[in-house]
C-alpha cells in the first residue's frame, strides 16, 4: 500500500496496518489482529468486509450506536462551523451542555476535559483543595477501594487500588489509602482529620463487573456526611444511561458531592466531565485548573446530540429492559451449565459473566470467530458493554453463541 491518507481509510491493507502498528505504535495494548474501518449502530465492519456484532461499544463509549445519525450530523455541522475556541472565551455549546449534564446528574457545576482519567484528576484536585480550605493543610487524603480503576495518570493510577497497574511507576504520589469493598468497620477506622474524600465506582468495571451493594454506598454517604468529607463517584464507565438510569448511583438513591463521567458522554468524541455540588462546585478558582481542548465546541456538539439521542429514543429504558432480558438469558445458560458458569452480574447493559475455570479468553476467541465482540477481564470473566440500542434478539444471538461454545468445550 502506498499512502494512507485521511480520505482513503476504507481501502486499508490489513498486513501493512499490522506491521506499521508493530513498528511505529508503542506496544501498550495486546490488540486483536483485526482492523475496523466502519461502524453503524451495533455493527462494525473490518478491512476484509466482515460484519461484527459489537457487544463492547468501544468499552462503553458508543452508547447511541456507531455513527448515530444525530451525532454524525451534529459533528459535521459543528466541524463546518467552529471546531475549537480557547477556554479564555465562551463558546455557544459548553454552558448549555453543563446545564444539561448537571441537571441529569443532580449536580451544580461541571468542568470539561478529554478523558476519564482527567475527569478523576479534577475530582482529586477539587477534593484536596476543598480539604485544605475546609479542614486545614494536612487534609488531603482520599480513600479508594481495592479492585477499583480510576485511570492511568500518576494520581489516578495511585487511586486505582490494584498493584498491577502501579508497580512499574513508583514512586507514586502520596495521599491515597485503600479499603476493602463492604467493610464499613475498616472504612470508619481509616477516616481521620487527614481524610478529605472517599472515592468509589458504583460498579467496579475493570475488576470484573462488581456492583457495589446499595447499602454500602448509603453507608459511605452517611459516613462522609458525619465526618464532613466529600463522596466522589467515578461514573466514567457506569454513567450516561448504561445501567438504565443516567447514573448508576441514582439506582441506589445516593447523591455524591462529585461525579465524574467520560466514555459514553459524547459517543466517541473525546470528553471527560467532572461535576460537583455544594462547596465542592465552587472550590476551583481561575488559574487552579484548565484544559486546552476541554469543552471545545466539536466535542460539546457530539455530547449534546448523544444526550438528545438517549432521550429521543428512550435508550435508558431500553438499557434497563434489554439488560434485564440479557441477564435472564445468561442466567438460563448458567442453569444449563452450572459446572462452567459461576455468576452473572451487573446492571442494565453492563454485564459480567464469570466462569468456574480460566476459559474466558477461549470463549472470547470463539465469539470473535462468530463475529461477536466482547471483552475478557482476567481469565474468568467476560464483560458485555453493548451500545444502549441493542435488541433482545441481539442478546439472544450472543447467548446462543456462548452456549454453542460452552457445549463444544464440555
Ligand atoms: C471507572 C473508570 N474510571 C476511569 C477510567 C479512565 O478513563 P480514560 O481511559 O478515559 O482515561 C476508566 C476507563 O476504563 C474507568 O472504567
Amino acid at each position: 500500500m502506498s499512502a494512507i491518507t485521511s480520505n482513503n481509510r476504507e481501502s486499508v491493507d490489513f498486513q501493512t496496518i499490522l506491521s506499521w502498528d508493530k513498528k511505529y505504535v508503542m506496544g501498550t495494548y495486546g490488540r486483536q489482529p483485526i482492523v475496523f474501518v466502519r461502524g453503524e449502530g451495533q455493527y462494525l465492519w473490518d478491512s476484509e468486509g466482515e460484519r461484527y456484532l459489537d457487544f463492547l461499544a468501544g468499552i462503553a463509549v458508543c452508547g447511541v450506536g456507531h455513527c448515530n445519525p444525530r451525532v454524525t450530523e451534529a459533528i459535521q455541522d459543528q466541524a463546518a462551523t467552529l471546531c475549537h475556541v480557547s477556554n479564555l472565551f465562551h463558546n455557544a455549546l459548553q454552558a448549555p451542555l453543563a446545564k444539561k449534564l448537571t441537571e441529569l446528574s443532580g449536580m451544580e457545576k461541571a468542568f470539561f476535559q478529554n478523558s476519564g482519567a482527567e475527569a478523576n484528576e479534577c475530582a482529586i484536585k477539587i477534593a484536596r483543595k476543598w480539604g485544605k480550605h475546609a479542614k486545614g493543610g494536612e487534609c488531603n487524603e482520599i480513600i479508594t477501594f481495592y479492585g477499583s480503576f480510576h485511570g492511568r495518570t500518576l494520581a489516578t493510577v495511585t487511586a486505582t487500588a490494584q498493584p498491577k497497574y502501579q508497580e512499574p511507576f513508583a514512586p507514586l504520589p502520596a495521599g491515597f489509602r485503600y479499603c476493602h469493598v463492604g467493610d464499613m468497620k475498616e472504612l470508619d477506622g481509616m477516616i481521620s482529620e487527614r481524610t478529605c474524600a472517599v472515592m468509589i465506582e458504583p460498579i467496579q468495571g475493570e475488576s470484573g463487573v462488581m456492583p457495589i451493594p446499595a447499602d454500602f454506598l448509603h453507608a459511605i454517604r452517611a459516613l462522609c456526611d458525619e465526618s464532613g468529607i466529600l463522596m466522589i463517584c467515578d461514573e466514567v464507565q457506569t454513567g450516561i444511561g448504561r445501567t438504565g438510569r443516567f447514573l448508576a448511583s441514582q439506582i441506589s438513591g445516593v447523591t455524591p458531592d462529585i461525579v465524574t463521567l467520560a466514555k459514553g458522554v459524547a459517543n466517541g468524541a473525546p470528553m471527560g466531565v467532572c461535576m460537583a455540588k455544594g462547596d465542592a462546585a465552587n472550590t476551583l478558582a481561575p488559574g487552579d485548573h484548565g484544559s486546552t481542548f476541554g469543552g471545545q465546541p466539536l466535542a460539546c456538539a457530539a455530547a449534546l446530540a448523544t444526550l438528545e439521542a438517549i432521550e429521543a429514543d428512550d435508550l435508558m429504558s431500553n438499557a434497563a429492559e434489554v439488560g434485564y432480558h440479557f441477564q435472564g438469558a445468561l442466567n438460563g445458560l448458567r442453569q444449563s451449565h452450572p459446572e462452567m458458569i459461576a455468576d452473572v452480574r451487573g446492571m442494565g447493559l453492563m454485564v459480567g459473566l464469570e466462569f468456574t475455570s480460566p476459559i474466558a479468553k477461549d470463549v472470547l476467541a470463539g465469539l470473535l470467530k462468530r463475529r461477536i465482540i466482547v471483552n475478557a477481564i482476567g481469565d474468568t470473566v467476560l464483560r458485555f458493554l453493548p451500545p444502549l440500542i441493542v435488541t433482545k434478539e441481539n442478546c439472544d444471538q450472543v447467548v446462543q453463541a456462548v452456549e454453542d461454545i460452552l457445549s463444544s468445550m464440555s
